[in-house]
């Protein structure tokens, strides 16, 4: 009897929890102010070749100057029907209309893959949601800005104080963004081989642009010592030995999906091209 009973109710709290992980999760209407705005698309780097998607656009602001201060093209996407209104009548005041548009949808649904930029003011458990999405749709080296609150476990490539001009709802009198530039996947096995040198495996650790690199193989005695990854930019630096000499190696490439290719600098002067490709 008492296992039916607890059966029952963990199925009944699975539901429950189920329904509430399906059902659209809301973020109060709060604006982000004009001068936050602007360092937010600033701090993007928006420009005329981006397509800048507002996740949850309010008044439709952010894609509206997107599109008015910097040439860029848009989407807002709001759950609030009127808020939508709004912000086609805001764009289409502003002759804007063609650049900026506005769809009732869930942040949840909007498909992120043609976005250069993407802007954030929601709550932290929607971001959670929408964190493994960024990594999965946007392309490496696209941008998100979040305004006030942050993505867990992942380490900002930027954050800015901005001071405004009124003391704000949700802010009081400073506002934080922050930014976070889409990484390549490098993470997993890599061969390579290096002339004079053997054969190389890299291991790389990733965790969003943070990456560590351990290194075996006869590569002689190849050591990664510091490593960055910015979009698809890798760097690294290091010691290997040569003719019984440990000298520095740096290198400097680009990790594509299946190859990271560039230049590898010995001591500062002998370079060589160094392919490595994913070892299945
Ligand atoms: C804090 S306001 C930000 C508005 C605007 N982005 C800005 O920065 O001025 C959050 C907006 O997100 C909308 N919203 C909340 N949850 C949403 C969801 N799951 N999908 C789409 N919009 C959502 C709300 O209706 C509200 O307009």
């Amino acid at each position: 009897m008492f296992l039916h009973l607890a059966l029952l109710l963990g199925a009944v709290m699975a539901a429950a929890s189920a329904l509430a992980q399906d059902a659209p999760q809301r973020a109060p209407f709060i604006t982000t102010p004009d001068e936050v705005v602007v360092e937010m698309l600033k701090l993007a780097g928006a420009g005329p070749e981006d397509y800048v998607i507002d996740l949850g656009s309010g008044d439709g602001r952010i894609v509206i100057t997107a599109a008015q201060r910097f040439g860029a093209r848009g989407l807002g996407v709001d759950l609030d029907e009127k808020l939508v209104d709004l912000s086609r009548e805001n764009a289409r005041r502003a002759g804007l209309a063609e650049r900026a548009e506005f769809r009732v949808q869930d942040a949840l649904n909007t498909d992120l893959s043609r976005a250069g930029v993407v802007t954030i003011y929601l709550l932290p458990q929607l971001i959670g949601r929408l964190q493994p999405r960024v990594l999965d749709e946007m392309r490496p080296g696209a941008r998100v800005v979040t305004h006030a609150f942050y993505m867990q476990s992942w380490k900002p490539d930027e954050v800015r104080k901005v001071r405004l001009a009124q003391r704000h709802a949700g802010q009081g009198d400073e506002s934080t963004i922050y930014l976070w530039i889409v990484p390549a996947k490098a993470r997993g096995e890599w061969r390579a081989r290096l002339p004079a040198l053997g054969e190389l495996n890299l291991r790389i650790h990733q965790n969003f642009q943070e990456i560590e690199i351990e290194s075996s193989g006869d590569g002689g005695g190849f050591r990664v010592e510091k490593a960055t990854l910015r979009g698809d930019a890798i760097t690294w630096s290091g010691t290997l030995e040569r003719a019984g000499r440990r000298l520095e190696q740096r290198f400097s490439g680009r990790v594509h999906p299946e190859r990271i290719e560039g230049e590898l600098t010995i001591a500062g002067q002998d370079s060589a091209r160094l392919v490595a490709t994913r070892a299945r």
